[in-house]
C-alpha cells in the first residue's frame, strides 16, 4: 500500500528526492524501487548518501544492456515487486527506460500511475527519451507537468485536462535545498583549483552526441576554442558513457577541457552556480543552469526545454564548432536575471497532495 516510487538514475534519484521526503515528512508509507539502470557509485549511491535518502528497499539491479533487455528486465522484475507490495500509486520521474518499465508495468497491473516531470516534448522522435515520456504520459492517470508550456503539449496530444496538474519541477525544489549547503560545506572549486567565475563547466552524455565519432569530436572541439577564446579552463565531469567511447574512438579531449570524474551534488550544483557559463546536453542541466542564473549553451539541435531558451538563460548549438563559439560569445555576458520558469520549489509537496487525496476528489 502507500506509494511507490521507481527510479533507476541519476536525474531521478535528485528529481524523485523532494517527493521521497514529503513522504517522509507526512509519514505517508511508500517503497523504493531502483531499477539498478545506474550503478556506479558516481551515479548512484552518492546521491542517496548527499540527499539523505534511505537506502531503497529493492533494487533489481539490472545494469547495462541494450534498450528492449534492458527495459524488458526492469519490466519483468517492477511487475513482480508490485504484485507483491501492492501500492495505491506509482510514481515515475522523467524520461529514461526506467521511467518507461515502471510506467508499463503499473498500468498492465492497473495501479495508479503518477508521471513527475511530464509533457516535456523535443519533438525528436528520434531520441528515446522522447520516446520513453510521451509514453509514459499516455499512461498515466496523473501527469505532473512543470509548466503552463508542458501542459500544453499533453492537451495537443489529446490528455484529458483532469488528468494534468501544473506542480513546477522538483528540481527547484532539490537546488532550494542544497544551494546554500553547496555554497558553504564544499570545496569544489579549490579541489579544482578553479576561481569562482573564472572556468566553463561542461557535460555531455547523450547517446546522439557521444556515441557518433564525429559528432563527439567536433563539440569537444568547438567547446574546447569556446574557452580558449576566453581564457576559460572547461571542467568537465565524465558521465562512464561518454569515458568509454573516448576510449573506444581514440579520441584526443583538447586542451582547455579538463576531464573530471563525475561530482557529488553539492560539488555540482557549486560548479554550476560559480561557473562563467554551461555547456551541456543534459536536461537537468539547463534547468539548473537557468535557476541558478548561470547562462548555458545546449549542445544539442532541439531541446524539451524551451522555457530556458525564452527565459533568456540558454541557447542552442548543435555539433558545428563555429557555432558553438559564437553560440558561448552571445551567452557569456548575459547577466542572469531571467525569470525561473520552473515554480517555486514546492512541486515535491503538491505532487504528494494530489496523491494522496481522497479518491472522491480524483478526477477519473
Ligand atoms: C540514461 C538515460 C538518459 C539520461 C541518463 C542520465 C535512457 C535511454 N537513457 O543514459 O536519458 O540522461 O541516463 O545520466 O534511459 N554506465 C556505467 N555505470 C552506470 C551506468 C552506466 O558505467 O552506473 C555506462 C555503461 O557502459 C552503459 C552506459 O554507461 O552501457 C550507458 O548507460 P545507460 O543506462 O544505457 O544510459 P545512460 O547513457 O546512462
Ligand atoms: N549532476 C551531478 N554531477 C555531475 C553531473 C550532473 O550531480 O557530475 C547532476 C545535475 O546536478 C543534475 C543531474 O545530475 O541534477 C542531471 O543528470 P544527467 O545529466 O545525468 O541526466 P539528464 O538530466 O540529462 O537526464
Amino acid at each position: 500500500n502507500g506509494i511507490a516510487l521507481v527510479l533507476g538514475t541519476r536525474p531521478e534519484i535528485i528529481k524523485l528526492a523532494p517527493v521521497i521526503q514529503a513522504c517522509e515528512r507526512r509519514s505517508v508509507p511508500h517503497t523504493l524501487i531502483h531499477t539498478g539502470q545506474h550503478y556506479s557509485e558516481t551515479l548512484d549511491s552518492v546521491f542517496f548518501d548527499q540527499l539523505g535518502l534511505p537506502d531503497p528497499d529493492y533494487n533489481l539491479g539490472v545494469g547495462s544492456a541494450d534498450h528492449g533487455k534492458q527495459t524488458g528486465e526492469m519490466l519483468i522484475g517492477v511487475e513482480r515487486i508490485l504484485q507483491e507490495c501492492d501500492p495505491e500509486t506509482v510514481l515515475v520521474q522523467g524520461d529514461t527506460n526506467s521511467v518507461l518499465a515502471g510506467a508499463l508495468a503499473a498500468s498492465k497491473l492497473d495501479v495508479r500511475l503518477g508521471h513527475v516531470e511530464a509533457g516535456l516534448r523535443s519533438g525528436d522522435r528520434e531520441m528515446p527519451e522522447e520516446t520513453n515520456r510521451t509514453l509514459a504520459d499516455h499512461a498515466a492517470d496523473r501527469c505532473f507537468a512543470p509548466t503552463e508550456q508542458s501542459r500544453d503539449n499533453l492537451l495537443a496530444e489529446g490528455i484529458p485536462e483532469e488528468r494534468i496538474e501544473v506542480t513546477g519541477n522538483t528540481v527547484v525544489d532539490a537546488l532550494e535545498r542544497h544551494k546554500e549547503l553547496a555554497r558553504e560545506r564544499t570545496t569544489a572549486l579549490a579541489d579544482l583549483g578553479l576561481d569562482e567565475d573564472d572556468y566553463a563547466v561542461m557535460t555531455l552524455h547523450r547517446a546522439e552526441n557521444v556515441d557518433d565519432p564525429e559528432r563527439f569530436r567536433a563539440l569537444l572541439f568547438g567547446a574546447s576554442r569556446a574557452g580558449d577564446s576566453h581564457g576559460l579552463p572547461v571542467v568537465y565531469p565524465i558521465h562512464p558513457r561518454a569515458r568509454e567511447r573516448i576510449e573506444e574512438f581514440d579520441i584526443t579531449v583538447p586542451e582547455p577541457i579538463r576531464l573530471v570524474e563525475p561530482r557529488e551534488y553539492l560539488e555540482f550544483i557549486r560548479l554550476e552556480d560559480a561557473a562563467s557559463i554551461i555547456l551541456t546536453d543534459s536536461g537537468g542541466v539547463q534547468e539548473e543552469a537557468c535557476i541558478l542564473g548561470t547562462p548555458c549553451v545546449t549542445l544539442r539541435d532541439n531541446t524539451e526545454r524551451p522555457e530556458t531558451i525564452s527565459a533568456g538563460a540558454n541557447v542552442l548549438a548543435g555539433p558545428d564548432p563555429a557555432t558553438i563559439i559564437h553560440r558561448v560569445e552571445e551567452m557569456i555576458d548575459t547577466d542572469g536575471d531571467w525569470e525561473n520558469p520552473f515554480g517555486d520549489g514546492t512541486a515535491g509537496e503538491q505532487i504528494l497532495q494530489a496523491v494522496t487525496r481522497a479518491p472522491e476528489e480524483v478526477p477519473q
